[in-house]
């Protein structure tokens, strides 16, 4: 496998792909982390569904994965096919962040990895994650590994990008960036991690919160 094949954003979920051991780690770390096992979650710009379909594999959570490109959607479905996931364990959902066709307050769990640098209005983007995610909702939104890797196991996955790429892609992470646009979507509770696994927001919803 070439790296430009490597690094594609969607691919086939075999366990040859350089990430793969990543995903069923994260996906445990998750669920230790939040306690959420049942209820709505979504995977926002799910690609090819990698973290979506370990979810379906330890927990009972009703998965929706969204992705604004029909190609991904079309690489999940094969992929759970591979991973033996059943037919419908996944709601895959056509749509983009900004504007995703869900209804208010009706997801529980919200996951997003590594499709954030690719936004193209990230106060839309949170508005509308802030919309659907139901009171006593959590999101992780961001990108990076797990923290049940090794940092050297991350080192060996983390993508090498050319300084313009580089660039392009960490934009969302860069000064007060975060902050202002949490602000202007109108977010107040919420923490930043930027470490060597990666860079992370999460959010919570308290319940009085409309
Ligand atoms: C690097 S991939 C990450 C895929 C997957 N989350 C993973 O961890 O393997 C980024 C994904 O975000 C999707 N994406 C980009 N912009 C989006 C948007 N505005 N709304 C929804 N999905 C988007 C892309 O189509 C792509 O599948």
């Amino acid at each position: 496998m070439t790296i430009a094949e490597d690094n594609k954003p969607f691919f086939k979920y075999t366990k040859d792909h350089r990430f793969a051991p990543m995903y069923p780690l994260l996906a445990k770390e998750i669920v230790d982390k939040y306690g959420i096992t049942e209820g709505v979650c979504l995977d926002i710009g799910a690609g090819s569904g990698a973290l979506s379909i370990e979810l379906s594999k330890i927990t009972s959570l009703s998965l929706i994965a969204l992705d604004i490109e029909p190609e991904a959607i079309e690489m999940a479905e094969e992929n759970c096919v591979i991973h033996n996931v059943p037919h419908k364990r996944i709601r895959f959902v056509f749509g983009a962040v900004e504007k995703m066709p869900l209804p208010d307050a009706s997801v529980d769990l919200i996951l997003s990895r590594g499709s954030i640098p690719f936004w193209t209005d990230h106060v839309s983007a949170f508005e509308d994650i802030f919309r659907v995610l139901a009171p006593q909702g959590k999101a992780m939104i961001g990108c990076g590994f797990s923290r049940y890797q090794s940092l050297k196991e991350v080192e060996k996955m983390r993508p090498v990008w050319t300084p313009e790429v580089l660039k392009k892609r960490t934009r969302w992470k860069k000064g007060s960036f975060l902050a202002d646009t949490l602000r202007e979507a109108g977010i107040n509770e919420y923490t930043i991690t930027d470490d060597s696994f990666g860079t992370w927001i999460e959010l919570y919803k308290s319940p009085e919160t409309r």
